[in-house]
């Protein structure tokens, strides 16, 4: 399989390291000079990158074409080009419906939107596809996994829910520094939350089955520090003001798609 970039900036660059260093059969990668510092490093690490100047070159001389461009000048950049019916787009592009895509690069070739994030790079990362053509799935199953959402709606949730990253710092950094009002050192506050979160999140990763409610259950004591803690943080509203947040994040998706 050849795959096509059209934009090698940082998700592309990420995209590529974690295909290049997984089984995934990429026979050659071939990426758009721009962003010349990215392309040169990719193409001097890997044998199978070639840099292009061309973009309908890239197009005509790959089998998946990946879209990563900035949504703001996707348009000008993809209406020059033409996509034939037998290849296939896969578009990271956020927020550009699919039926944009196809106007824009005159074709009606299988197209599907996914939305990885750089932990990609190091294969720990599940990224979501719409609406999850099999070949597409497979190659991200390579880099941590894949889940196809069933609407546009459920894929631009996970877009959402990916908004939720600053978010855990400002957890863990609002909490450092109320331990550093009590008297910690914050390089140690920050060791012990990293490492306290970090085994959490693993502990959720060994138990694919079990719900957060069931992994809720199974960290705290009935009456104990931890059920407080969780009861006062919805009591004084932060699951609402979590709900707003994402409510809002998905309004404003939906109103530049
Ligand atoms: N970063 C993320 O975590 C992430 C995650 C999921 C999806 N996305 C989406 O992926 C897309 C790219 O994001 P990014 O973070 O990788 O942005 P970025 O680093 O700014 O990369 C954009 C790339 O597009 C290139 N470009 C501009 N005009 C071009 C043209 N005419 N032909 C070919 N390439 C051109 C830029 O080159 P120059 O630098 O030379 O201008 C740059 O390499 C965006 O649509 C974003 O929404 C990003």
């Amino acid at each position: 399989m050849k795959l096509g970039f059209i934009g090698t900036g940082a998700i592309s660059d990420a995209v590529i390291r974690g295909l290049l260093t997984s089984d995934y059969p990429a026979s050659e990668i071939i990426v758009s000079r721009r962003s010349a510092h990215i392309s040169q490093k990719l193409a001097a690490d890997f044998d199978r990158v070639r840099v292009e100047d061309d973009n309908q070159t890239i197009i005509d001389q790959s089998d998946m074409i990946f879209l990563a461009v900035l949504p703001q000048i996707a348009g000008d950049v993809l209406s020059t080009l033409r996509v034939p019916d037998d290849k296939k787009i896969v578009s990271l592009i956020a927020t550009i419906p699919i039926a944009d895509l196809k106007f824009w690069l005159g074709t009606n070739a299988q197209c599907d939107r996914a939305i990885p994030l750089p932990p990609v790079e190091h294969h720990a990362c599940v990224t979501a596809v719409y609406p999850g053509s099999p070949d597409v799935m497979t190659l991200f199953e390579k880099l941590g996994g894949a889940v196809a959402a069933a609407t546009i709606d459920a894929f631009d949730s996970y877009a959402a829910g990916s908004a939720l990253m600053a978010t855990y710092f400002t957890v863990l950094e609002s909490a450092a520094q109320w331990m550093v009002k009590q008297g910690s050192d914050y390089a140690d506050a920050r060791r012990y939350l990293a490492a306290l979160f970090s085994g959490l999140a693993q502990n959720t990763d060994k138990s694919p089955d079990q719900s957060f409610a069931d992994l809720y259950d199974g960290h705290i004591t009935a009456g104990g520090l931890n059920e407080q803690v969780a009861q006062t943080f919805i009591r004084e509203k932060g699951t609402d003001a979590l709900h707003i947040a994402l409510d809002e994040v998905f309004a404003r998706i939906k109103a530049s798609s």
